[in-house]
């Protein structure tokens, strides 16, 4: 299982494509169309929101779990385009117990955003935050319900009654921003997105579209399993995102810890042999919310320029740091990881001398080596670092750990060190070939 270690965009997608060489078949387990990763492969370049990037091996089953929230529209976009650049998509599977999102749900996660104002939590306004909650309240549109006209306009209709008030209010909302001037994209087509007999015709078309992809994917996976062969869970988003464990209410709607990929697949948890956490050799985060490391000076903006640091979905910059150990060591244990695999280490190249955070202090002074519960001691918290050598070398040429500079390879040490847990392999550069494989991987 490849879990994420810090903020999401730790390059979970080149790792999954390593590793999807190497597995008999691939399952995303959680999140949507907020994630995203482009593959480079023979200079030609692809975009993943919602396929596993495994498709790009022919005929190999790539399944979107029951977990994942899934906007068909923008699924068959990325299957027409992926036929288009000559990709075998035979391959694609998807959970007939997936939840969709639906228009009104992009309209409401802007409608939330906007009523937080300054408050917002900067999501990707990809409707995922809204479908969740629909998930949650019984109120979700399965794929399944894409293939029966009746239950679909039954569903469709029991959804929007509740919300009607909120489309009322919203519609209100939006003729005094635009009287005000203020941008009102992501709120307009108002009524087109909650017309009932309208979204039921599109949804209709996309299941006629999508049928022969539609599958029973924890079935799958176990027989995948039950043949001894092997199923690489792919998480998208990261552990610090996670509903439940990350900064909230700073997180994504849904749990990107290993845990989940048992829920999200539909696996028993004894399946699950190992779990790598990628993580970035510094840290990154995009959207709003507590991020202790956060270099706000010329550090940061140089990180964010070496490391291309902007995102594949929203196009936003990201906020760059320090490594957190702190939050990786968290990481660690939530995800019960066996390994990590740290990326972009190149990027740390004639920066200077690196700092890692080992703990966080308090201005009361108390001091936090383990992350700590409370979300204000997160908010107010210090970071401390230790200081240690870099690096000038560039090192994208580098394919074993002999030929790192010695301040790369201590560094590498101490992070598996602190953390308690192997690096499997370094990411050098953005290349496929570009990684150290430290430790061979089990499949
Ligand atoms: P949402 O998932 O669109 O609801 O956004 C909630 C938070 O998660 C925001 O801070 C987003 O920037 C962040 N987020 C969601 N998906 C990703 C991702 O794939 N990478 C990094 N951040 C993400």
């Amino acid at each position: 299982m490849i879990v994420g270690a810090q903020w999401g965009d730790e390059g979970k997608g080149k790792v999954t494509d390593l590793l999807a060489e190497r597995a008999d078949m691939v399952i995303r387990f959680q999140g949507g169309n907020n994630a995203g990763h482009t593959i480079v492969r023979d200079g030609e370049t692809f975009k993943f929101h919602l396929i596993p990037s495994g498709i790009l091996y022919p005929g190999k089953p790539c399944a979107i779990g029951n977990g994942v929230v899934l906007d068909p529209g923008v699924l068959i976009g990325e299957i027409e385009g992926l036929k288009g650049q000559g990709v075998d998509v035979s391959g694609l599977k998807i959970s007939a117990n997936a939840h969709l999102i639906m228009p009104y749900h992009l309209l409401l996660d802007t409608a939330g955003e906007l009523r937080l104002g300054k408050l917002e939590i900067g999501t990707t306004r990809r409707g995922i935050g809204p479908a969740y909650a629909d998930k949650a309240s019984r109120l979700g549109i399965r794929v399944q319900d894409m293939l029966d006209p009746k239950i679909l306009r039954q569903k469709i209709m029991a959804a929007l009654e509740p919300k009607r008030q909120i489309f009322q209010e919203l519609e209100v909302q939006r003729k005094r921003m635009r009287d005000e001037g203020v941008d009102t994209a992501g709120l307009d087509d108002l009524d087109a997105r909650v017309d009932l007999h309208a979204m039921t015709e599109e949804y209709l078309t996309y299941g006629h579209q999508l049928e022969p992809y539609i599958a029973d994917t924890s079935r799958l996976c176990w027989e995948t399993l039950d043949r001894n062969a092997t199923v690489l869970f792919e998480g998208a988003q990261g552990t610090m995102l996670d509903l439940d464990h990350g900064t909230y209410p700073f997180v994504t709607s849904s749990n990107p810890v290993a845990g989940a990929a048992c829920v999200g697949a539909g696996v028993g948890p004894k399946d699950i042999d190992e779990v790598w956490g990628i993580a970035k050799a510094y840290s990154t985060r995009v959207g709003a919310g507590p991020f202790p490391t956060e270099l706000t000076d010329d550090l940061g903006e140089l990180l964010q320029q070496r490391g291309g640091e902007v995102g594949t979905t929203t196009g936003r910059s990201r906020r760059c740091g320090w490594l957190d150990l702190v939050a990786l060591r968290y990481a660690v244990r939530l995800n019960g990881m066996t390994a990590l695999a740290l990326t972009k280490l190149d990027v740390l190249a004639g920066v200077g001398p690196i700092k890692v955070c080992t703990r966080y202090r308090h201005p009361d002074g108390a001091v936090f080596d383990d992350f700590p519960y409370h979300q204000s001691i997160i908010h107010s918290a210090e970071p401390e670092y230790e200081e240690v050598p870099g690096f000038d070398e560039e090192i994208g040429e580098c394919r074993s750990l002999e030929e790192l500079p010695l301040a790369a390879r201590d560094y590498l040490d101490l992070i598996a060190d602190r953390t308690g847990v192997p690096v499997a392999l370094v990411g050098v550069g953005p290349g496929r070939d570009q990684i150290i494989w430290t430790r061979p991987p089990a499949i």
